[in-house]
């Protein structure tokens, strides 16, 4: 299996957590968490996993070198290739599909803030794509999720049950998302996830279920929590 990891943001929202560590501002990913940088956790799952053979690391010309020095320090059995990121996610994740090698049927791609993703995820993911053309992990939304108004006014109250909270991974076959993306760019579409782009084109995105620690790291008091939960797993 294929993967691609979005890694190039800038990491605006932890914007304080840097001060805590002492330094400048900078990507989030390689702010320090439990002893290593935060992608490194990310990459560690995706090495561990027993179905992923390729990963394209997509990122900013500034935060290489610090990749490369992450990735050597891993000692990873896996093949790390960079690719240049772009402003948005979506242009990220367009360059990643264009540097896939050309026998890459299915890809996995998965954010690089996810950093707590366990290898069975990707595992499942995998597996996922056997009968899947597109899929995302995702949980059953705990809270009552409310449709607001510009005012401020509450317009509806969507049924909970049918409310799920979209994680990373997704999967897709390589063709239909790139031509997905090439419609996303045509058509001026800007969207938060990849599965958004596969559901504008009328194709089915299947929910695979995710993990209720799967959480994105984007802010200083999740960054916390993901400490947290490392910290009990590690110990
Ligand atoms: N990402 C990317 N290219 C971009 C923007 C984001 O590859 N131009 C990646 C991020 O590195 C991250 C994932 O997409 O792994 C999810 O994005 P998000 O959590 O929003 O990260 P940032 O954009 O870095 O954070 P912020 O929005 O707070 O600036
Ligand atoms: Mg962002």
């Amino acid at each position: 299996m294929y993967l691609l990891i979005p890694a190039a943001g800038s990491g605006r929202r932890m914007g304080s957590a840097w001060q805590s560590q002492g330094k400048a501002p900078r990507n989030k990913l390689l702010l320090q968490l439990q002893g290593k940088p935060l992608i490194a956790w990310t990459l560690l799952a995706a090495e561990a996993s027993q179905s992923i053979r390729w990963i394209g690391m997509i990122g900013q010309p500034d935060d290489w070198e610090d990749f490369k020095q992450i990735i050597a320090s891993l000692s990873l059995t896996k093949s790390v290739q960079f690719i240049r990121g772009g402003a948005t996610r979506q242009e990220s994740v367009y360059h990643g599909l264009q540097a896939l090698p050309a026998d890459a049927e299915q890809v996995l791609i998965h954010d690089g803030a996810r950093c707590l993703a366990t290898p069975d995820l990707f595992d499942r993911c995998s597996q996922a794509s056997l009968t899947c053309l597109g899929f995302v992990a995702a949980v059953p939304v705990k809270d009552t999720i409310k449709v607001v108004d510009a005012h401020g006014v509450v317009e509806s109250t969507p049924d909970r049950r049918q409310l799920w909270a979209a994680q990373t991974p997704q999967g897709f076959s390589v063709p239909l998302l790139k031509k997905c993306h090439a419609a996303g760019r045509s058509q001026g579409w800007e969207v938060t996830d990849d599965a958004a782009l596969f559901e504008k084109c009328g194709l089915p995105v299947q929910i695979v279920e995710g993990e209720e620690t799967n959480l994105k790291v984007t802010t200083p008091m999740d960054l916390a929590i993901a400490d947290f939960i490392l910290r009990q797993r590690e110990g």
